[in-house]
């Protein structure tokens, strides 16, 4: 392991508990000697500080993994390596790089006879500590090198290990930048339903508390429902306050989310709950402007005009909703990428992975993997029966909840994104007629007609 951060440390102890023997490497003394320390008794971990070291303890062809910031790290990790390689040895990224730079360095590791692999990990800390959901992706030669010790890592849901090969080149990278464009989305979607509730109805951190737990012991059920129902019990050191409420409102962001966007864009596919998500955490950072703002209009007022229960019921369908609606949209993203980028994945086995260990598992994956196991090229999600009719099921409580959002004042941006796309995705006709004909109106950029094929051209101003 080169780069012994806390997901490298915790994803190499993860690896020695199954019984593998491994190296971890990094330039920080002080790193490799808590990797030491912390293995568990009868395992075999050893810490060192020269890449050299690390390559002479490892048996050929050499399996190294490197968990480092993406970008130029993962650049200087490979030249630094280059004159220790010998041909054959694998050299794998697990961190969250861009698909195009791991495009190139597979290119490049490969003319030199190196392989590499792009693999994506979600799961966080402790994710990397007790099973991780493990996305790997390209060089179809060298993965049945490192299959056992993936397998053994994962997590595993009813015994079946939560990785699997995602496809050719970039795959298993590309695979987890969609995994976090959907993770921005749902997070974008909780915390709107989390202001609606507490600003909106007016519920205490012990109130969210109880609201958030029984969603998730409900159909909600998942990672992120299970964190925000105990992020508001958490109590702040300093202060007698909850933690949550001391907490700035301004959401950082690593790319991710952006890149899912900008690449949805190049490939066509509307994304507008993952794009809505980018946006907010964008306007979140817009502290200073907000705060000035908020002096010229006025805030809402509280009270939501609906009963406590019957509100909170309403919610939680919409959160149920538009989270399946944000899985379908990053799903559908996966299906066309793949074959526009020539990857070939497996859309089923990605559903498989993300049964457990990472960020976006709930148990909605279920109904996925049964949706896929039908029909491997299924298009969207929400073409599927059974999905349609769990949609259908929630979108009056949906719409009233965009209702009373909108009538009272409060931004649930996410939530509108996600209704809009499924009803124009649902429109048979859409007013985009209209469009055309402005288009031919005013740049003669021609239309189709409905009643003859062909293309067409009018003089609008005859
Ligand atoms: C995961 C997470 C992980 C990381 C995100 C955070 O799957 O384990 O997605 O990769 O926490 O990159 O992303 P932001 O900093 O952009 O929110």
């Amino acid at each position: 392991m080169i780069g012994l951060g806390v997901m490298g440390r915790n994803l190499l102890l993860n690896m020695a508990d199954h019984g593998f023997p491994v190296v971890g490497f990094d330039l920080d003394a002080q790193k490799t000697a808590t990797l030491e320390s912390s293995a568990t008794p009868n395992t075999t971990v050893k810490g060192v500080n020269t890449l050299a070291d690390m390559v002479q303890l490892l048996e050929k062809p050499r399996k190294m993994m490197m968990l480092v910031p993406a970008g130029k790290p993962v650049d200087d990790v490979i030249n630094s390596l280059l004159p220790l390689l010998e041909k054959g040895d694998i050299v794998i990224d697990g961190g969250n790089s861009h698909y195009t730079d791991t495009l190139r360095r597979v290119k490049f590791m490969e003319e030199k006879g190196f392989h590499f692999m792009g693999v994506g990990i979600s799961g966080g800390e402790q994710g990397a500590r007790t099973g991780p959901s493990i996305m790997p992706g390209g060089d179809p030669e060298a993965y049945p090198h490192v299959q056992p010790l993936l397998e053994a890592v994962a997590a595993k849901v009813n015994g079946v290990p939560c990785v699997a090969h995602l496809g050719k080149g970039a795959a298993g990278h590309y695979v987890k930048m969609v995994h976090n464009g959907i993770e921005y989305a749902i997070m974008q979607l909780i915390s709107e339903t989390y202001d609606l509730l507490h600003r909106g109805l007016g519920l205490d951190n012990d109130e969210l508390h109880k609201t958030y737990k029984n969603w998730n012991d409900g159909e909600l059920q998942s990672f992120l429902v299970e964190i925000t129902r105990d992020i508001f019990l958490k109590k702040d050191d300093k202060t007698d306050n909850r933690l949550v409420d001391m907490i700035l409102d301004k959401a950082g962001a690593k790319g991710t989310g952006k890149w899912t966007s900008q690449d949805a864009m190049d490939l066509g596919v509307p994304i507008p709950v993952i794009d809505m998500a980018v946006c907010m955490r964008e306007l979140s950072a817009y502290k200073d402007e907000r705060t000035l703002a908020a002096t010229i209009y006025k805030t809402p007022s509280t009270d939501i005009p609906v009963p406590r229960e019957v509100f909170i019921q309403q919610v939680q369908d919409a959160l149920f909703f538009a989270t399946i609606i944000s899985y379908a949209q990053g799903l559908a993203m996966l299906h066309v990428a793949s074959k526009d980028l020539a990857m070939d994945i497996p859309m089923q086995e990605v559903v498989k992975v993300w049964r457990g260990g990472c960020i976006i598992r709930s148990s909605l994956l279920e109904v996925f993997f049964k949706a896929y196991e039908k029909n491997p090229r299924l298009s969207n999600l929400l073409l599927e029966p059974e999905i349609a009719h769990l949609l259908q099921g929630k979108k009056q409580n949906m719409r009233n909840v965009i209702i009373h959002a909108i009538h009272m004042g409060y931004p649930v941006a996410g939530l509108m994104a996600a209704l809009s796309y499924f009803d124009a995705y649902r429109s048979e006709r859409m007013p985009t007629n209209l469009i055309q004909a402005q288009r031919d109106y005013f740049g003669a950029h021609t239309y189709q007609r409905i009643d003859e094929p062909g293309i067409f051209h009018t003089e609008w101003n005859k």
